[in-house]
């Protein structure tokens, strides 16, 4: 059975051992080696225990890991990475990978946004190598399948950005909304990732919810590049730019986002839907052969996506205002990280697209 070597820079974030716990299922991708800053030097079980199984079956072919794996300072040569550095960290990693020969999955924002002024603005640094913006990848499968296929270097979209993306995706295309829209999004902890802040701390967050990044939060120019960039490509830029109110939450959860967003439909264009079923038919169309976008007749719940892949996407007209709903919901880790990471990356070696990706959640 061919085997590909990857290796996870920074496996002691959230991303990275989510990457390790989904990998452990690939039948091709085989983790060779794991870096992380503050446990080199220790082994993955030390660290995780949680991997012990990993241990006991030496035959590592059924487990894609050695569990006994030292933890690395830097990256060894495999055939592929996962960088799961913070931004401006990952994009001096993913530069060195490169030029090794390396192909790159980068969970990072360092490569997402096409304009090097506009990541400048929203990270509030100068880009660290603003030359691989041009040929990176923007890794949303649903938009971008065959140009991933022949990239060196995929930009995994944001965990915000995917649901609001693919919930606004068909409509967008069509042409169907008046480009003024509203996505109110709800996020579990682990977004924040596993560095503890005051905000995170269990007696801060238990039992309280609240909005933030009300001034912008970064993953809004992500959605505005993407939505604009659909819109363009179904031929209907006539009013845009697009007007995008993102409001993001903290809800006391360790894993997923529900993102619910409104638009007006338009209703001046002889195309224009104006019931559930028209909305509901032209999204089942768009996303027919998406394995992992499921358009859904009832409000999805986070716990129905939680440890895979799958996005739900209810969408919805309000009879009594006209207005489009259209609610999603994803696991961050998993179609906002690791998943779509692993997604993206069966596409870059030609392997089925759902490989290492279990079809169900976890349940309750
Ligand atoms: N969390 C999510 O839901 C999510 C979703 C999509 C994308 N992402 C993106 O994926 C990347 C990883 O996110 P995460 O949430 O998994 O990370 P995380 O859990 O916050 O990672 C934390 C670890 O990163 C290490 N670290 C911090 N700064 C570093 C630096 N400058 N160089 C090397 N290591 C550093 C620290 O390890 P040491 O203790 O060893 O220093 C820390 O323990 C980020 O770019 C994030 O924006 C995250």
């Amino acid at each position: 059975m061919m085997k590909i070597s990857v290796s996870i820079v920074n496996v002691t974030s959230y991303t990275g051992i989510e990457l390790l716990r989904l990998l452990s299922q690939h039948p091709h991708f085989s983790v060779e080696a794991v870096t992380a800053r503050s446990a080199a030097g220790q082994r993955l079980y030390e660290v995780f225990p949680q991997c012990y199984a990993g241990l006991k079956q030496r035959d590592h072919s059924s487990t894609g890991f050695d569990a006994a794996l030292v933890i690395a300072e830097e990256p060894e040569q495999t055939d592929l990475a996962f960088v799961c550095l913070p931004h401006a960290a990952a994009a001096t990693s993913v530069v060195q990978l490169l030029e090794r020969g390396t192909k790159v999955v980068d969970l990072s924002a360092d490569f997402r946004l096409r304009d090097a002024a506009v990541y400048e603005e929203w990270y509030k640094h100068t880009h660290p190598a603003p030359a691989l913006l041009e040929t990176a990848v923007y890794g949303l499968c649903e938009r971008y399948r065959e140009r991933i296929e022949a990239a060196t270097l995929i930009a995994n979209p944001g965990c915000y950005a995917t649901a609001a993306t693919l919930a606004l995706l068909p409509v967008v295309a069509a042409g169907m909304i008046v480009p003024d829209v509203i996505i109110d999004a709800k996020s579990g902890l682990s977004g924040a990732g596993r560095s503890p802040t005051q905000g995170t701390h269990y007696a801060e967050a238990n039992e309280d919810v609240s909005a933030y990044s009300l001034s912008g939060h970064r993953h809004l120019p992500e959605i505005s590049q993407e939505l604009t960039a659909a819109a363009l490509a179904g031929g209907n830029a006539f009013s845009w730019p697009l007007r995008i109110t993102f409001i993001p939450h903290l809800i006391p959860m360790t894993r997923g986002i529900l993102a619910t967003c409104y638009a007006d439909l338009r209703q001046d264009d002889q195309r224009h839907v104006s019931t559930t079923a028209d909305v509901k038919a032209l999204y089942e169309a768009y996303y027919a052969d998406e394995p992992f976008v499921h358009v859904i007749d009832q409000p999805p719940h986070t716990k129905w996506s939680y440890g895979s892949n799958n996005c739900f996407i209810h969408p919805t007209v309000d009879s009594r205002t006209g207005r489009l709903v259209v609610i999603s919901c994803l696991d961050n880790l998993v179609k906002g990280a690791a998943g779509q990471a692993i997604q993206n990356a069966n596409r870059l070696f030609g392997l089925t697209e759902t490989y290492g990706l279990s079809p169900m959640s976890l349940y309750p």
